[in-house]
């Protein structure tokens, strides 16, 4: 995930169990790029604990390429993924990410041309259409015949970004239908909703972004779960540390000029982890502050003690939403 899915909140996650891989925010590709540096080093970095996908975005088969062999020259990543599911305007207005669900032919000519030169797995991040999820059984009949290792399945359209259900049933179809494993990604925000996507979907794995940053133990706990133990719970206070430790974890990569600077990075952070504690009250003054700080007073403030942080977050429509329709088998 673009700036949130970084070196310092990976190595806040490996202590706690952290993902059995992780994927990398997208490599820009382009006429003129070369693979940014932060990234690869988040790369390198964390390759000797963890495999890591070395995602990118783009859509000319030939500079994805270059791409890819730079990428593998300067790092061992355990693979590539090519990202066509960004719904950024930015991003789909230059025919890329989720716009390339648009161009069929391309998504071929993009895979059958990475698939030489990737020497690790090559898989697909994507979403269950553009427009809308009726645009999926054309896309899976391309997946299936892709030569590709796995496909990530977001399972929200295009046009949908980050604020619906998802499509619980698309992504069961492609299980179904797909010879590769599939990974369930959205609207996995804790142990019960993750057991639910698992259930409905019978995928091979699950994908995790915004609930992984809410909650670090997530991935441990998911797989004590399955396993039938009984998972760890976190209380405000092991919440509190995590995100002192995020903070210095962050301020020790960073440049940041003044303490402003480092209190308005950690919000980007904050919003998925404060979010519901104290009835939204630590959320909205935590986004207030204008110092690292302030920052951190109010979060030692209200992130202290036994009292355990609440399983899911709060359904705000925005940061997290969808996980009630997946409990309640509406999706
Ligand atoms: C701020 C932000 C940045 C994201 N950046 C990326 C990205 O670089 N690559 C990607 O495949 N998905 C990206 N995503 C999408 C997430 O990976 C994920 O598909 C989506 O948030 C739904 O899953 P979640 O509910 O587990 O977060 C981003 C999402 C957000 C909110």
């Amino acid at each position: 995930m673009q700036d949130v899915s970084v070196l310092p909140l990976w190595r806040c996650l490996e202590r706690r169990g952290g993902p059995d891989y992780y994927v990398t925010e997208y490599f820009r590709v382009h006429r003129d790029s070369s693979p940014e540096k932060k990234i690869l080093r988040s790369v390198v970095d964390m390759s000797g604990s963890k495999p890591v996908m070395a995602q990118m975005i783009g859509n000319d088969p030939k500079h994805l390429v270059r791409s890819a062999k730079l990428i593998q020259e300067e790092s061992d990543c355990a693979g590539i993924d090519v990202n066509l599911g960004c719904p950024a305007p930015k991003v789909c207005g230059k025919a890329a990410g989720g716009a390339l669900l648009k161009n069929h032919e391309l998504i071929r000519e993009i895979a059958l041309s990475l698939r030489p030169v990737v020497s690790g797995s090559l898989t697909l991040k994507t979403r269950v259409g553009f427009e809308t999820e009726s645009e999926f059984d054309d896309l899976l009949a391309l997946f299936a015949d892709l030569p590709i290792d796995g496909l990530a399945i977001h399972g929200r359209t295009v046009r949908e970004r980050y604020q619906s259900a998802v499509h619980v049933d698309c992504i069961a179809r492609a299980v179904e239908a797909l010879p590769f494993p599939v990974s369930a990604n959205g609207s996995i925000v804790s142990v019960k909703t993750a057991l639910a996507m698992l259930q409905r979907t019978r995928a091979a794995g699950l994908m995790i972004g915004r609930g992984g940053i809410r909650n670090p133990w997530l991935f441990a706990q998911i797989h004590d779960a399955v396993q039938g133990q009984n998972p760890f719970q976190p209380t405000l206070g092991d919440v509190g540390e995590y995100l002192e430790e995020l903070t210095d974890e962050v301020a020790a990569e960073g440049d940041f000029g003044d303490k402003g600077q480092l209190a308005n990075r950690m919000k980007k952070f904050a919003n998925y982890i404060a979010i519901g504690v104290a009835g939204g009250e630590l959320v909205d003054k935590l986004r207030r502050t204008r110092d690292h700080d302030e920052f951190l007073s109010i979060s030692r403030e209200y992130l202290t003690g036994s009292e355990l942080f609440p399983e899911e977050p709060e359904e705000d429509g925005k940061l997290f939403c969808g996980a009630g329709e997946l409990l309640a088998g509406k999706v």
